[in-house]
């Protein structure tokens, strides 16, 4: 009911203030505030995201929620607490995480995301699915994004909460990320609506190399413009940024965003030695076979065409071996 609703939103809010004050102003908080320091976050930013922290002791929020007159019932279903299954006895379901509050599109908490410190499993605990919040339907930093997605008319959609903060004190201000799962076509529509692009900048590695396939697969299938950002083997955004400055991630990876033609070309390559003409003639198979993808004429021709440049071959022979795959692909 509307009841049970708001004391679960009231009482996110409640707890974001208080994990973040344990966070900024307390002892117990030190340990938390230093590993977030060192991994390059400053105060302006911390208060900017609510970021905190929730210790190590069990009852530290189911305590403070139980003085402030809130429904046990309501705290468990709203994924705050947990209840032994023998005693019944309640206990706080982030124990000792550094604590990224989630937040809807009106700017009320409606779940965590708590990362222990350092490493530990799982090095993400998130809330469960709620009555209040739902995963496939937000996105974590739209709230603080989406003016700066408006503007720009473009989102960068990433994997993780601290790329979306990294990015963020690099001056990419219009970042978003999907909850640790892939996106899906309900975030893809929110996003749809408040911008006409989206840049993909996901991990460099193989999971964030896939994942970078199927969700601008379900971008465009919402009409909206994609392009990719590629980052360097075995590096993140937020890895890239303190590696290298904000400004070389900005002018070297965002700025440099590419199609997804382009981008499926380019892994192609990376399995290939291309002196070995096997090889080169396999590749320009598979390029192909890529093409006959692409739904629109124009595209295809570009792609043939930059084809024929790069390997001096006829656009005509292309064309016919394209439309070839075309028919076999049927
Ligand atoms: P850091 O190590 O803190 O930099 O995190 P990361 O964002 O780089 O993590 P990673 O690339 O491994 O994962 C991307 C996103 O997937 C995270 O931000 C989480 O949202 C989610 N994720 C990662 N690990 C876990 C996990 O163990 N459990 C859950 N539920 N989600 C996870
Ligand atoms: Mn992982
Ligand atoms: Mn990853
Ligand atoms: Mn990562
Ligand atoms: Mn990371």
């Amino acid at each position: 009911t509307d009841k049970t609703t708001s004391a679960k939103i009231e009482a996110h809010d409640l707890a974001a203030r208080f994990y973040h004050h344990l966070l900024i102003s307390t002892e117990q908080g030190k340990e938390a505030y230093e590993y977030i320091r060192q991994r390059g976050l400053d105060d302006d930013i911390i208060s900017r995201f609510q970021i905190g922290f929730s210790p190590g002791q069990s009852d530290m929020l189911s305590s403070l929620l139980e003085k402030r007159g809130f429904d046990l019932g309501d705290m468990e279903e709203a994924g705050l607490i947990g209840r032994q299954e023998s005693t019944w006895d309640v206990y706080d379901r982030f124990r000792n995480r550094v604590m990224f509050p989630i937040r809807d599109l009106r700017g009320y908490t409606v779940g965590f995301g708590g990362r222990v410190l350092g490493t530990g499993d799982p090095k993400y605990l998130n809330s469960p699915e709620t009555s209040i919040f739902n995963k496939g339907e937000i996105l974590y930093g739209m709230d603080i994004a989406k003016k700066s997605i408006r503007k720009q008319n473009t989102a960068v959609l990433f994997e993780g909460y601290m790329d979306v903060i990294a990015a963020y004190r690099a001056g990419v201000d219009n970042g978003v990320a999907s909850l640790g799962t892939s996106l899906t076509k309900r975030q893809a529509q929110i996003l749809r609506r408040n911008a006409e692009r989206i840049i993909i900048c996901f991990d460099g590695d193989n999971a964030g190399q896939e994942s970078t396939e199927k969700s601008a697969e379900i971008l465009e299938q919402e009409g909206l413009h994609v392009l990719i950002a590629m980052l360097p083997d075995n590096n993140d955004p937020d890895d890239y940024i303190r590696e290298n400055g904000g400004e070389r991630f900005r002018k070297e990876i965002i700025d440099t965003a590419v199609p997804i033609m382009s981008f499926k070309m380019q892994a192609l390559k990376r399995n290939k030695n291309l002196q070995v003409e096997g090889e080169k003639l396999e590749y320009i198979e598979e390029v192909l076979k890529e093409i006959t993808t692409l739904g629109r004429a124009v595209e295809r021709d570009f792609y043939l065409r930059q084809l024929a440049d790069e390997f001096s071959l006829s656009f005509e022979a292309l064309k016919q071996e394209q439309y070839r795959l075309y028919k076999e692909s049927r």
